[in-house]
């Protein structure tokens, strides 16, 4: 437990512990560190992690072109800001040419990936239309992270046949209560969590993650899902702040908070999963630029050690709005290469171009 006298001595020994070797920390400590709150301790906890990013991911920051394909979605989450009930979002599709074309944009930026992301879709249609973007995509020569929800086994393998590489499928909780509590009766965590391990058999690089800060979660749920990352024994994490958005029900259930609590949470999480998983990519998520303007590089400093940058056209930013206060609503691609470039060696790092930035993880395992 944390003594009250020097709380740092106790910081610094389970920190050169937890930076010794992977998964060394446990539940109770996981929490402690979650509950941190002074500022020199914080500072401790951003630096060991962000010290340990290096040693286990390198140098530099892995930057992959997010693409938001669609906001069209078959699913009801009290949260998100496109569920279909929300009548007030202008729903739209980018077709297999803007699609490609934004990719094109990635590849003249020189970045080496590429994250397609969007509503969820189950259909023949649907899982067709991206076997047909992921083949013309093949000739860019891009690493391929999909992130388009729960689908069955076949539909994932498909996919990767057609070409991705890795998928993102965030757990939103590991609380199978509080997961129920943010979902309709119809959303089930076991399909969530049987999609994780099916994306697994399909041999593609995995990644999950929660939300934090969420009405009605603690702490000791927070470091269950870290604990949970580590069972999954997953390649990647994006995870990231709730931030309530006005045309949802949760925003009226959700207690306030400021930006700067929320936003240090999420910086929190990511400390802590560096130090638990070692040499897993983590993101910095849009949504801690969301809190502040320099999140994202706040996100890089705690241990983070990938971003993604927006190319779809700024003409349907805005119709993508999960939460309130979305950010780079009308920079184009280009120009936020330029912000990042500016603002990543501000902080004394930089942007790793034309890499593809695989999980070490995922290689080290098989
Ligand atoms: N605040 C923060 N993140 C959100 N997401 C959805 N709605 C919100 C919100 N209001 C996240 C979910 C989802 C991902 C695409 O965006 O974690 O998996
Ligand atoms: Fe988009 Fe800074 S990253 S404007």
């Amino acid at each position: 437990m944390q003594p009250m006298a020097d709380g740092s001595d106790w910081l610094s020994t389970l920190l050169e512990r937890a930076s010794g070797s992977p998964r060394s920390l446990t539940l109770g400590e996981l929490e402690s560190l979650l509950l941190l709150e002074g500022r020199d301790d914080l500072d401790m906890l951003y630096a060991a992690a962000h010290a340990l990013k290096v040693r286990c991911c390198g140098q530099g920051v892995a930057v992959r072109g997010l693409v938001e394909a669609g906001n069209v979605c078959a699913k009801d989450c009290f949260y998100c800001g496109i569920r279909k009930s929300n009548a007030a979002v202008e729903r739209y599709s980018l077709s297999a040419d803007e699609i490609v074309a934004a990719a094109e944009e990635a590849k003249r930026l020189d970045y080496a990936s590429l994250v397609i992301q969007s509503g969820e879709i189950e259909s023949e249609a649907h899982t067709r239309f991206i076997e047909d973007v992921l083949r013309r995509l093949a000739p860019l020569d891009l690493g391929i992270t999909l992130s388009l929800g729960e689908q069955t086994e076949d539909v994932y393998a498909r996919w990767r046949e057609a070409g991705a590489t890795r998928y993102l499928l965030r757990i939103e909780t590991s609380d199978p209560e509080l997961y129920a509590a943010l979902h309709p009766a119809e959303c089930s965590w076991k399909r969530r969590v049987e999609c994780l391990r099916a994306l697994r058999r399909t041999g593609y690089q995995v990644g999950t993650g929660v939300m934090c800060a969420l009405p009605g979660q603690t702490m000791r749920s927070l470091a269950r899902d870290v604990m949970f990352y580590g069972e999954m024994d997953v390649d990647m994490i994006g995870m990231g702040p709730y931030i309530p958005h006005p045309d949802t029900p949760l925003a009226a259930k959700s207690p306030d908070m400021a930006a700067a609590d929320r936003l240090e949470l999420g910086l929190k999480m990511i400390a802590v999963s560096r130090l638990y998983l070692h040499d897993v990519n983590i993101a910095a998520a849009t949504a801690l630029q969301a809190l502040a303007d320099d999140g994202r590089e706040r996100g890089v400093l705690a241990g983070a050690n990938v971003l993604m940058p927006n190319v779809t056209d700024v003409r349907w930013r805005k119709a993508y709005r999960l939460y309130a206060n979305k950010p780079c609503l009308n920079e184009n691609a280009s120009l936020c290469r330029h912000c990042l470039d500016r603002r990543l060696d501000a902080i004394g790092e930089h942007l790793i171009y034309g890499e593809r930035g695989d999980s070490r993880h995922y290689f080290a395992r098989s």
